[in-house]
């Protein structure tokens, strides 16, 4: 099979499409014939030698694919050969095959395509294991998301407001900002020439803040919480390493967590899968929560697409396309 692989750390021309041996389903998995995957900002920080993928897992990029299953392994059930699927993957996804741990499946949502359900897997688990299943945002709560026009916050944003949130979102540019209000939020912010913590103040606090700057905005995100407001972080775009103002969070009796959805043991991944398939795809079949795809890229244009993610000027998800 041909797969898209980064021997050597470096920028996006790091990226190979090699010639690999096709997988087998191992007991509890099934192998997907890949028609297309996403790229993840957590693919170009692997890209760079930052993040290797987790002990077992494929040396092959793509934590998402779409496709249908073609190979069943032993002790699957409630699959058949040729079922249309898309998968979050722990690696493997940047390639024409992939074996995936069965739990880890998902159904195509209907009234999405087999190519775009690609974008969905990573941002819908990612967004409803931590807004919803941690950090439980209620309806008619205040929920700020950072980033609102990138993969993840496209997402955030139509899924919370969706399920009677009232969304705050932070983006980089007028155009960026627009498409977070016509996703949803009620108010749209500027972190280049807006204070998100005065904002937010004024209206009472968030209750729940969805992360992806880490350090760099760990005080300011406390000091834009409510009264047992819970700051989930996702990323460390703006570093690892912060100073906690454990008064300003106990004063608020606050919470601040942190999650990574591509280490955890695959029996949790498969509980998020789940419950994304039953509480988050209704949403999606309805039109109401859309997926949002910025470009397509052929799996031999693979650079390009890491050269989009690391300018940084696209919104919502980046696809490559693969059978
Ligand atoms: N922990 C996990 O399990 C997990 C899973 C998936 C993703 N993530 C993380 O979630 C984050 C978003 O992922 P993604 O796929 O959505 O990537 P993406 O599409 O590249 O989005 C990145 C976002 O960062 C925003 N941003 C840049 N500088 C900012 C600043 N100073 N303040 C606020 N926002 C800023 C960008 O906003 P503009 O474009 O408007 O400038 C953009 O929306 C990444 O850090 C990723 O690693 C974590």
């Amino acid at each position: 099979m041909r797969a898209a692989i980064a021997p050597d750390p470096g920028g996006p021309d790091a990226l190979v499409v090699a010639d690999l041996p096709d997988p087998t389903p191992g007991p509890g998995e099934v192998v997907v014939d890949v028609v297309a995957s996403a790229i993840n900002r957590a693919d170009t920080l692997q890209r760079m030698g930052f993040y290797p993928p987790p002990p077992g897992a494929s040396d092959v990029l793509g934590l998402e694919c779409s496709g249908r299953v073609a190979a069943i392994g032993e002790g699957v059930a409630g699959h058949a050969i040729g079922d249309e699927v898309c998968a979050l993957l722990a690696g493997g996804g940047y390639a024409e095959k992939v074996a995936v741990p069965a739990g880890q499946l998902m159904p195509v949502p209907d009234g999405v395509d087999l190519v775009t359900a690609a974008a969905l897997p990573e941002v819908a688990c990612t967004v409803w294991s931590n807004v919803f299943m941690v950090a439980h945002l209620q309806p008619g709560e205040r929920f700020l998301v950072h980033g609102g026009a990138g993969g993840i916050g496209t997402f955030a944003i139509q899924l919370a407001s969706a399920r009677g949130a009232e969304v705050y979102a932070t983006a980089g540019s007028p155009e960026k900002l627009e498409l977070c209000r016509s996703l949803g939020a009620t108010r749209a912010i500027s972190y280049r020439d807006e204070d998100f913590v005065e904002i937010l103040k004024g209206v009472g606090g968030a209750d729940v803040i969805l992360d992806n700057m880490g350090a760099k905005y760990l005080d300011r995100n406390v000091s834009a919480l409510a009264t047992q407001g819970r700051l989930v972080i996702i990323g460390m775009q703006g570093g690892a390493k912060g100073e906690l103002d454990i008064g300003a969070l106990l004063a608020k009796r606050g919470a601040v967590i942190a999650t990574s959805l591509r280490a955890r043991p695959s029996e949790e991944k498969a509980a998020i899968c789940a419950s994304v398939a039953e509480n988050v795809w209704p949403l999606v079949a309805s039109g109401r929560v859309r997926p949002m795809v910025n470009q397509e890229f052929a799996l031999d244009d693979v650079a390009s697409a890491h050269q989009l993610m690391d300018e940084g000027g696209h919104s919502g998800k980046i696809l490559l396309r693969v059978g």
